[in-house]
């Protein structure tokens, strides 16, 4: 609430998967369910933060108290994310699942079956998060990584490169957790250090990361 360790902060998430059109009936996507990122907005709204909510496209509620804007493509997650962020941001959470790449061009009519392979051409999509992070007014920006193998190095590569201050990487080695899943269990990445959260529901491990945030913003300001 008002005391909260996000009290008068403006927070603006990222959450789901995005969906790349191929013809007028057919996408490429993922399995994000929006939960972790849903999660997150609840936490940070508890913690006393007025809150934006990027969403793709998702079936679950968005919770009261949350401003939303609601995208379909990766191009639109970076221009609304971008216009979120000119009205004021502190904090810049992306826990969307984008899809890296998309059809280079969307067919006007439903592709017909004809020859029995077919190639689709892909061209890169915009990244929301490092264009958010690269910003002169730039806020303190957190990014989520799903990564298999050498985990801390991938996760510390992708936090310097994007120029993070923070990385949450999923652990994806357990089944259950991570994508579309209710439970998650996270290793938070900072330039000084880590700490491991979790498996437990993606709302307490949000309401930690939320509290972790509020202690590195302090750092921060100082
Ligand atoms: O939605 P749920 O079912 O609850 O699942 C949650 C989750 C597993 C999707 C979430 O916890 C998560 O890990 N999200 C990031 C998934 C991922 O693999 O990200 P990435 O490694 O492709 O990207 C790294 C970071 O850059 C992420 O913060 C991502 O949001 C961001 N990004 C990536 C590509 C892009 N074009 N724009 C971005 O902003």
């Amino acid at each position: 609430g008002r005391d909260g360790p996000l009290a008068g902060k403006r927070v603006v998430i990222t959450a789901g998967p995005t969906r790349e059109p191929i013809d007028p009936v057919r996408y490429i996507s993922n399995h994000s369910s929006g939960r972790m990122g849903y999660a997150l907005a609840a936490a940070a709204r508890d913690a006393g933060a007025a809150v934006v909510l990027v969403s793709g496209p998702v079936t679950i509620p968005v919770p009261p108290g949350i401003q939303v804007r609601n995208v379909v493509t990766a191009e639109d997650m970076l221009r609304e994310s971008s216009a979120a962020v000119d009205e004021g941001c502190d904090v810049f959470i992306a826990s969307a699942a984008v899809a890296d790449y998309r059809p280079e061009t969307c067919a006007g009519d439903k592709i017909k079956k004809s020859s029995d392979q077919m190639v689709l051409p892909l061209v890169r999509n915009p990244d929301t998060l490092a264009t958010i992070a690269a910003r002169t007014d730039a806020p303190f920006a957190v990014g989520f990584a799903a990564e298999t193998t050498d985990v801390a190095r991938y996760a510390r590569d992708k936090m310097q490169r994007k120029k993070l201050r923070m990385i949450v990487a999923n652990d994806v080695s357990v089944p259950g957790l991570g994508f579309n899943s209710e439970n998650n269990a996270v290793t938070v990445f900072w330039p000084e250090g880590q700490t491991s959260i979790g498996p437990e529901s993606k709302q307490q491990i949000a309401d930690r990361l939320v509290a972790l945030i509020g202690e590195h913003l302090d750092r921060a300001a100082d």
